[in-house]
């Protein structure tokens, strides 16, 4: 029986004050994980988290596992295809992988993007200014990232419908029973990208995908399979996160009302007050898993070889002992190192994209819907069940005209 329950339904509605007792009583707890059957460490105070996040005694690739321990955590082997990607890999392999796209995703290159971004933007909410109340989710948050993909990968916009649903179900592990369900969108995912993959190589443009099939077949540095884990990583990481932290932003800004009309008045705070939706609401409240290969000794704690360990970054960003008054929502937070976007070697290659991203969508939010309110009892929203990201099934909106 476990002490604490990360997985139950008091986690998805009120996650804090089970964080707060974990951080009091267990900061790095050993418990045992019932949709997989199997032991799950979970680190939540922020000075531990740091550490972890940076020790290269954990790995994040499971070929390195016995096949015993890689059965009882990866239970969908047809993923096999698609995560042989950065995120799941150590060096050497990581830095050659990460090296081939990190170019595309430099502060200066995700600059030249703010205009589309911007129109982006402007051209989703055109229709929305129209209506009495929306899920901004549906209307803006979760369409601009797919429309900023298209533009950077050449995947067809048209898909984003599928993108949303194939995401949401790999991002959130279903439970024991489901498993069939993934290995389904696993297959369709894949053949997808197969198919995708084989219509620029007929076809190239002026895109990321374009890019690396030329860098695959002038060199050997990249095999079909990376290829294609390539484009599912890219997809998988960058949608549901940023369209989350967009949702959480606008949810924050609006719960915190005396912090929006600061936003209003002053409009170049957007940037601290994005640093603060990322620390205070982050949409990736959990790292993913890194296991070390040998038992190690953890800050005074041994953690054995091939258990799981996962860094609680909602509960590092509610850490007293890094952030003063943690629970309180200031949008002009200072110092503010969150942790949102990871640490380390695998620190988000898209942080400059996503935050690009969300400060246009935010800003334009707020700079075109002064009168911008709940369209519902904000108490009735719900969040969603999932093992890594952190945000609103629905975030309906209206802006006063009723
Ligand atoms: C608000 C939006 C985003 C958040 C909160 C976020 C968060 C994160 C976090 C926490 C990690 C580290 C995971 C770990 O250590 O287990 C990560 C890694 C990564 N993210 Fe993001 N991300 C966001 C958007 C994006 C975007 C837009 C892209 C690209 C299109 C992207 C691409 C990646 C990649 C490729 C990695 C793996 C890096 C590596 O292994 O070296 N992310 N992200």
């Amino acid at each position: 029986m476990n002490r604490f329950d990360p997985w139950g339904e008091q986690m998805r509605v009120d996650p804090l004050p089970t964080l707060a007792r974990m951080r009091a009583e267990a900061p790095i707890v050993r418990l045992f994980n019932p949709h997989q059957s199997a032991p799950e460490w979970r680190v939540t105070r922020y000075a531990d988290v740091v550490e972890l996040l940076r020790d290269n005694r954990f790995s994040k690739d499971k070929r390195k596992l016995s096949d015993a321990a890689r059965s009882r955590y990866f239970r969908v082997s047809e993923f096999d295809r698609l995560d042989k990607h950065m995120l799941y890999a150590d060096p050497p392999e990581h830095t050659r992988l990460r090296a081939l796209v990190a170019k595309a995703f430099t502060p200066r290159r995700i600059m030249e993007l703010r205009p589309y971004v911007a129109e982006a933007t402007e051209r989703l909410l055109d229709p929305v200014e129209r209506q009495e109340s929306v899920d901004l989710l549906d209307a803006l948050a979760f369409r601009l990232p797919i429309a900023v993909l298209a533009q950077l990968i050449g995947v067809p916009v048209e898909d984003q419908e599928r993108f949303r649903e194939w995401t949401r179900i790999l991002i959130a592990p279903p439970s024991e029973g489901d498993f069939d369900a993934l290995r389904r969108m696993v297959i369709e995912f894949q053949q997808y990208l197969e198919e995708f993959l084989a219509l620029r190589r007929r076809r190239p443009r002026d895109d990321l995908t374009s890019a690396l099939i030329k860098a695959q077949t002038q060199s050997d540095r990249l095999s079909s399979v990376e290829l294609m884990s390539m484009i599912f990583l890219l997809i998988a990481a960058g949608f549901e996160t940023t369209g989350n932290l967009i949702g959480n932003g606008v949810w924050a800004l609006l719960r915190h009302p005396a912090e929006l009309r600061r936003l209003r008045t002053t409009p170049a705070l957007i940037e601290p007050a994005i640093e603060e939706v990322l620390r205070y609401c982050p949409p990736v409240k959990n790292s993913t898993g890194a296991f070390p290969l040998t038992d190690v000794e953890f800050r005074g704690t041994v953690i054995p070889a091939e258990e799981l360990v996962v860094a609680s970054l909602l509960s590092a960003h509610h850490d007293e002992a890094q952030f003063p008054e943690p629970d309180r929502f200031d949008i002009t937070r200072t110092p503010n190192r969150h942790l949102g976007f990871g640490l380390g070697l695998h620190f988000c290659l898209g942080a400059s994209l996503a935050r690009l991203e969300a400060t246009v969508a935010i800003g334009t939010v707020v700079r075109r819907f002064p009168g911008l309110q709940f369209a519902v009892d904000p108490d009735t929203l719900r969040w969603k069940d999932g093992v890594f990201v952190h945000g609103l099934e629905q975030l309906p909106v209206t802006w006063g005209v009723r």
